[in-house]
């Protein structure tokens, strides 16, 4: 069992007595081999790995989206275990937001394009609660999925910008069998929509331009948010009808391939 740390006292005095390096993995739980494959490579470059699960309400813009994140703490906990992750902090929203929400950290340029556009004020939070994780772990590196390169890339940024002394490090997307993005959210997919989901990949690499995939999208049934190229790599996020009768986002991305003639 890795040591839950549940309040921030307790991390921080468990973080004192570390004298190595320290790998930080934030996570919103509902854990997948794409954390899988964070954990491992933080476990070979850090004397000390250190997980987060914490779902944050302040990145969620829709409060049906925040209550419908899958949360599956005791298979994560075995997940961290597995993958040699020496604590797993556990934070409640009030002892991360003890002002509530009145400071954040806000950028004004990329964060409001692609996800950040269909999302208001998503990054926002994003980049608050990654800035106060960071404060407290106090890592040499921290981890990154690629799927959320937009996020990828904004944290990488923040970090930079703000003189932090972390090395921000992105690893490629894990996916299934089938191509799909692996993501938290695909758990809420139902079968037939699970089924539909893996078009979503082959359907935005498939060197089509954006607004060929667009409709070729909406004509398997996808809700589209957007396509775009920019910054050397494809970006599209889609929605899809969960099994609840709600809509699934999700989003990819793949280095930039060449348009069809
Ligand atoms: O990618 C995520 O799971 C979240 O956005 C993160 C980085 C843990 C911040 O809540």
């Amino acid at each position: 069992m890795s040591l839950l740390l549940q309040s921030i006292e307790s991390l921080k005095q468990y973080r004192s007595q570390i004298s190595g390096d320290v790998g930080f993995v934030p996570t919103m739980g509902a854990l997948h081999q794409g954390h899988g494959s964070l954990f491992t490579v933080a476990r070979a470059q850090n004397v000390c790995v250190i997980a987060s699960i914490f779902v944050n309400p302040a990145q969620f813009d829709d409060k049906n989206d925040l209550n419908a994140y899958p949360r599956t703490l005791h298979q994560d906990l075995e997940m961290a275990k597995n993958k040699g992750v020496d604590a797993v902090f556990l934070p409640t929203p009030e002892a991360l937001y003890p002002e509530g929400y009145r400071f954040k950290l806000h950028e004004d340029g990329y964060s409001q394009t692609l996800c950040g556009a269909d999302r208001p004020g998503h990054f926002d939070g994003v980049l608050t609660i990654v800035m106060k994780l960071l404060q407290l772990t106090k890592p040499h590196r921290a981890y990154f999925g690629e799927k959320d390169y937009q996020q990828f890339q904004l944290i990488n940024d923040m970090a930079k910008d703000f003189f932090l002394e972390c090395e921000i490090i992105g690893m490629p997307t894990v996916r299934e069998h089938d191509g799909l993005a692996m993501s938290s959210r695909n758990q809420r997919l139902g079968i037939m929509a699970r089924q539909k989901a893996a078009l979503f990949p082959k359907i935005l690499n498939s060197g089509l331009s954006p607004e060929a995939v667009k409709c070729a999208l909406i004509q398997e049934g996808f809700q589209v948010d957007y396509v775009t190229d920019t910054k050397g790599r494809r970006y599209g996020a889609v929605r899809l009808g969960d099994d609840q009768g709600g809509m699934v986002r999700l989003i990819d991305n793949f280095p930039r391939v060449m348009s069809a003639l």
